[in-house]
Order: structure tokens, then sequence, then C-alpha cells
């Protein structure tokens, strides 16, 4: 018989915890949608207490998401519980996921507690969050480098105080394939009451190992995966959701459980979480790379002209990839507007701004013929992009580049209530364009990144910018999406501006700071509410 993998994916809250991924609560939203629309098992909405934010937005996918199980994650404290819980009361299916670090390390350097102590925090916690959810998570945080007699007392009790899953996570991306395996193993067969419990697997990737990891997991009796869309995650990531559930499909003959997800929603995923986080998806990634079904070389296109299975093990249109496919143009109306993006998993729940994204649509139609599926999803995603408070807005811009000329830009911004106009000269139209927007900002921030994506084939293609700043340590990701790349690669900065200058004051999960509790009058947990020294 086959058992049943659980797919949990933790791309709003681990995803999110990658420098510059943090997404505001539309955005959230949308991608929750698209994962239950997947078919994703759990979705792992955030870290309640960790700020305002985080909370309002575990809760707005609580209140939206119906058929997947909505899940917080909580420090083994009461609060972080309590808090856990308020947020997660709207879900029609909800679990409390609670963790403590249990290596020798972070027991001694980072908790300052006895091993005694954890196991004893664990159990409360684990009783506290079975008052409000018989669906109980606990995960002991650097699993991979614990001592293995210590973690199969810390489990046995934690499954015995009530947990119905125990994740095993190897934070830190340590562990090697045989030796992952070996542990989940050594823990099912020796902890006595772990038939009580699923085990999960939580692999993160910092040697590139974090699928293989979770799969010898998986081959041990792990019958729960943690991960995320594009692999997304803190430093090199976690375990890639399309990776891990494409293996368990395609070698079927080797695992024995099967997922029950919607495979062909694979790449819309992959590219929403994308768009949304200004991740790029590099061209070789399996599954959802560009190239990951190209064939390139004339041996292996003659091959899959003549039978396909001689290079390809799996069928693109199984994962989500099509020909793009033309859905409307210049003539589509609001009704078949309206339509095609609830078939993309995006409602808007007042008229104007159905309006707002259907003008912005004809303005789109009228420079570009054939309005496809991702063209779609930019323009939305351009909306969402908006930060609320925008202190710096774009007015319009003016390049001019010539043979032999240094290129020039001048733009306009509309910042602190007044327009302002600088033109600058660069080394190419987009550092000109830079250039001109700093002399008027001034922001003193530094350019990590800066990469352009074509959203679909075609010189009238929408071009995708993303921008990476850094401010004080602080790293923000701006996007922007025009068809003209120069403007495009403006409203990414300016976008990526206005995040810096609206810092979101968060609590990081993993780490042990004090917090200061202030009283928010909006919520009923007032005091469980963190406020933080602001950032910058
Ligand atoms: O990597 C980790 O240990 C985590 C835990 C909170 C599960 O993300
Ligand atoms: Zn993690």
């Amino acid at each position: 018989m086959t058992d049943k993998l659980i797919i949990f994916d933790t791309t709003l809250r681990d995803g999110e915890q990658s420098p510059g991924a943090s997404m505001t609560r539309e955005e959230k939203i949308r991608i929750a949608k698209a994962l239950e629309r997947m078919g994703v098992d759990v979705i792992e909405a955030g870290f309640p207490i960790a700020s305002i934010g985080d909370f309002d937005a575990v809760k707005a996918v609580a209140t939206v998401v119906k058929n997947s199980t909505v899940c917080g994650l909580a420090r083994a404290l009461n609060r972080d519980i309590d808090t856990a819980a308020e947020a997660l009361k709207p879900a029609s299916s909800r679990r409390i996921h609670t963790f403590i670090a249990t290596s020798p390390i972070h027991m001694k350097m980072k908790l300052r507690m006895e091993p005694e102590q954890v196991i004893e925090q664990a159990v409360a916690a684990v009783k506290r969050a079975r008052r409000y959810t018989d669906d109980v998570e606990f995960s002991a945080e650097d699993a991979g480098r614990s001592d293995i007699d210590f973690l199969c007392r810390i489990i046995e009790s934690a499954i015995a105080a009530g947990a119905t899953t125990v994740n095993i996570p190897d934070t830190v991306g340590y562990n090697l394939p045989n030796q992952f395996g070996s542990l989940i193993k050594t823990l099912i067969e020796r902890i006595p009451n772990s038939d009580k419990a699923v085990f999960s697997v939580h692999c993160h990737n910092d040697l590139g190992l974090a699928v293989g990891n979770s799969l010898s997991g998986v081959l041990s009796g792990a019958r729960q995966v943690e991960c995320t869309v594009n692999g997304l995650g803190e430093r090199a990531g976690n375990a890639a959701l399309e990776e891990i559930v494409m293996a368990v499909r395609t070698r079927r003959d080797v695992f024995p459980c099967d997922v029950r997800l919607d495979t062909t929603q694979i790449v819309y995923c992959s590219r929403l979480v994308s768009n949304i986080t200004g991740f790029p998806v590099q061209p070789n990634k399996a599954i959802v790379g560009a190239n990951a079904f190209a064939h390139e070389s004339g041996i292996h296109q003659d091959g899959v002209l003549k039978n396909r299975e001689t290079y390809e093990i799996m069928r693109a249109e199984d994962v989500g990839w099509h020909a793009n496919r033309i859905v409307l143009g210049k003539h589509s109306g609001r009704n078949a507007f309206r339509t095609r993006l609830r078939e993309l998993g995006v409602e808007f729940s007042r008229e104007e701004d159905l309006n707002e994204a259907f003008r912005r649509f004809k303005a789109l139609a009228d420079r570009k013929h054939e309005i496809y599926d991702e063209d779609l999803q930019a323009l939305v995603t351009e909306a969402d992009l908006a930060v609320s408070n925008e202190r710096v807005k774009w007015v319009s811009l003016c390049v001019y580049s010539e043979t032999g000329e240094s290129p020039k830009s001048k733009i306009t911004l509309w910042i602190n209530g007044e327009e302002r106009s600088h033109t600058a000269e660069g080394s190419g139209p987009v550092d000109a364009t830079f250039k001109a927007i700093e002399s008027i900002v001034d922001s003193g921030c530094t350019l990590l990144l800066y990469s352009v994506n074509a959203l679909t084939t075609g010189t009238d293609a929408l071009g995708e910018v993303t921008v990476r700043l850094d401010n004080a340590g602080r790293t923000v990701n701006g996007q922007g999406v025009d068809t003209d790349v120069i403007a495009a690669s403006a409203k990414a900065y300016i976008n990526a501006l206005n995040k810096v200058m609206n810092p979101v004051a968060r609590y990081h999960p993993q780490s042990e700071e004090t917090a200061t509790y202030v009283a928010v009058r909006k919520f009923p947990l007032v005091s469980n509410l963190l406020k933080l020294n602001s950032i910058i």
C-alpha cells in the first residue's frame, strides 16, 4: 500500500526569512491561494509573534484558505503559542508548530539552558498548543547536530505531551544523505511511541543537499517534507518543493509513498513566488528553470523527436510548462480580464482595484498585442508591489543614448510632496537612470544586484527587473515591470527605495534577542505583540 507523503510548504515563513524576500499580506494571500490550488497539505503562513504585519498576514491566510491546513510558527513560549493560536483562529484546519533548539551548541550558547530544562519547556509548549488544536507539530531545531540519545528523549516526551507531527530539521544544512537517512531510521526505531506521530524532515541547502537529505529521510520513514517553492529560504534555502514532488512522482518505483499535488500548477507557483520576491529562477534549475526541458544539442533533439523518453524523464506539461498561450488582447473586455485573473487565483475585493488593474491592462494591450498569463500576473504583481506609504513616486523618464556619446537620463520623481527632476550621465542608460534617481534621493544605499528577465518571448515582452539594495546591513529587493527595460529598471529601483524608507520591524524566530512588548489596541492579545527597535 502506498502511504501519503505530506507536503508542508514553508515559503511564507522560512522562505520569507531570505534577506529581501519579505512579503506583504496581499502577496502572502496570493501565494497561499496558489499553494492551496496546487494541493499543498500544510501551508506555514508565518511567525505571528514576529510583528503585527506577520500576525495580520497569518490571520488573513487562515481566513481565505479552505482546503489546506494553515500553520503558524511559535517558539516554545506561552506568548508565542497564544499569539499563533489567535492568528490561526479563522482557519478551517489549523496547526501550531512549536520548536526549541536541541543541539549542544544551541542549548549552551543560544538558549543558555540545561538539556533537562529544554525538555521541560518543549513538553510545556506542546501541551499549551494542544489547548488550541489537536494538530501540533514539534521541531527539534538543529536536530542534525544533536545528540541522538537526547533527541530520542525529547521527541518521545513531545509525542507523549501531544505532538502529532515531529519535525527533524537539519537547520544548518550540515548532514549528508546517508547520515540523515539513518538519523530518521534510528529515531523511528528507538523512540517507543514513534508510531503515534508523523515524522517530518526540514533540510537546509548549505551544502546543496537539502533535497537529497529530505528524500533520504522519506526513504527511512519520514512522511512529511517541509519545503519551499524554488527552494527559497534562509541562507542557501530549503529543499525545493518542485524537486521533492517530482522526484517522488517520477521514481514511484523507489518511494513507498505519493503526494496528492496537482503538479501542473508547479511552474505557475514558481513564477509567482519569483515575481513577488524578486528572486529570479536560474535557467538550469531543475523542473522550473527555463532550460529544464530544453534540448539544445542536435543529438538530444534528434533523440527526443524519435522518442521523448530517450532524454526526458518527465513531461514538461506535467509540471505546467506550455507554449505561451495568448489569453487576452486589445479587444478583451473587463469580464474576460476578471475571469482569467480569477482562474489564476487573483480576486479583487474592491471594484476600484479591478478598474485600476483593467486600466493598466488596456495600456499594456496598446503596446503589446498578445497578452499571456505571465503578463497578467506581472500586471497584478506590479500593483501589489506598491509599498504602502510610498515616499518616492515615479513621474516620468527621458533617456538619450547614441553611439560614441555618454548616455543621459532625465528622471522626474514625486518626493516628499514635490516634483523634482534630475539629469545624469552614466556608462549605460540604466546606470545613468540610477545615478539620476540617487542625485534626487541620496539614499546612501549600495546596489547589490541588478537583474533583467523577459517574461515572455518576443521583443515586445514585458521586462521584469529586480534591484537589490543594501542599507546599513538591511537588504531589500525592488521589482519593476514594463515593456521598456529602462523604465522597468527605474521602477524597480524606486520600489526598493520605498521599502528601505518603510522598514518593517520583525523579530526573527531563531534569534533569542529580548523583545519589547507593547500594547496594541487593535489586537486582543495586545501584550503579546512585539515592537522592535526600528531597523533603520
Ligand atoms: O531550520 C529550522 O530549524 C527551522 C525550524 C524553526 C523548524 O526553520
Ligand atoms: Zn528552517
